[in-house]
């Protein structure tokens, strides 16, 4: 029986299929992202390419770093060929929930600079409708319990993210994480379009229409799907 680790690092390995030479690549988030950048290190080193790598959170910062990618900020490159991150959920129709590990904003910033995105999951990912997965939502400390209170009178029911030693979580940029257990999200885009309109949210966990290309992990092997 091949466990959830396996499927994560067969889909990471299978990513790097599509890193070529001289590509500029986002370096997205997580354990699943944890098996690709060792892939893609190793396959850098072999076939002697010049890969840049743009992270998406110090925590892929120091992974690269200690495996020798080099590495460059957004705003430092003219454009991202492909990034390549994991995801907490993805539906039927290739939206997604990302920020499990709270690295939402700039998860974002880097793929919506990016040609394409390339998301890697093992089949636990895979659902019918979103929302089983806490929503994150990063907000600025100032005002964040006026947020915290707005949603929770829309029955979103929120809760702040919180650290190991029980103080609310910071983001890499000194943010909140508000999570909202929504169980079933009806229309993703009208929730994105509400959540953007409040004033101190930075960003949310909805990614739509981000990708075309997702690799799913599944005990019989990695599995390409295209959106059509
Ligand atoms: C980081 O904030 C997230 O968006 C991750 O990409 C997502 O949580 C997937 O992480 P795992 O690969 O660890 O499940």
């Amino acid at each position: 029986m091949v466990n959830q680790n396996e499927l994560k690092a067969l889909v990471g390995k299978k990513a790097v299929d599509w890193v070529f030479d001289n590509m500029t690549i986002g370096l997205g988030t997580g354990s699943t992202v944890k098996y690709m950048i060792e892939a893609l290190a190793k396959k850098i080193q072999k076939e002697n390419l010049s890969i840049t790598g743009i992270v998406t959170s110090a925590e892929t910062a120091k992974q690269a770093t200690s495996l020798g990618i080099p590495l460059k900020s957004v705003d430092e490159v003219d454009h991202i060929d492909l990034t390549i991150d994991g995801a907490d959920e993805v539906s039927a129709d290739f939206q997604g929930i990302k920020g499990g590990g709270a690295a939402l904003l700039f998860e974002k910033i880097v793929a919506t600079n990016s040609k394409k995105n390339i998301w890697i999951v093992d089949q636990s990912k895979l659902v019918n409708k979103l929302g089983s997965f806490p929503l994150p939502v990063e907000v600025i400390p100032y005002g964040s319990k006026k947020i915290f209170e707005r949603f929770d009178s829309r029955k979103f029911h929120p809760t702040f993210r919180l650290a190991a030693d029980g103080s609310k979580l910071r983001t890499d940029s000194d943010n909140y994480i508000i999570d909202l257990h929504l169980e079933q999200i009806t229309d993703p885009f009208k929730l994105a379009d509400y959540l953007k309109a409040q004033v101190g949210v930075v960003e949310h966990g909805l990614f739509l229409n981000t990708v075309n290309t997702v690799i799913v992990g599944y005990t019989s092997g990695p599995k390409v799907l295209e959106a059509r």
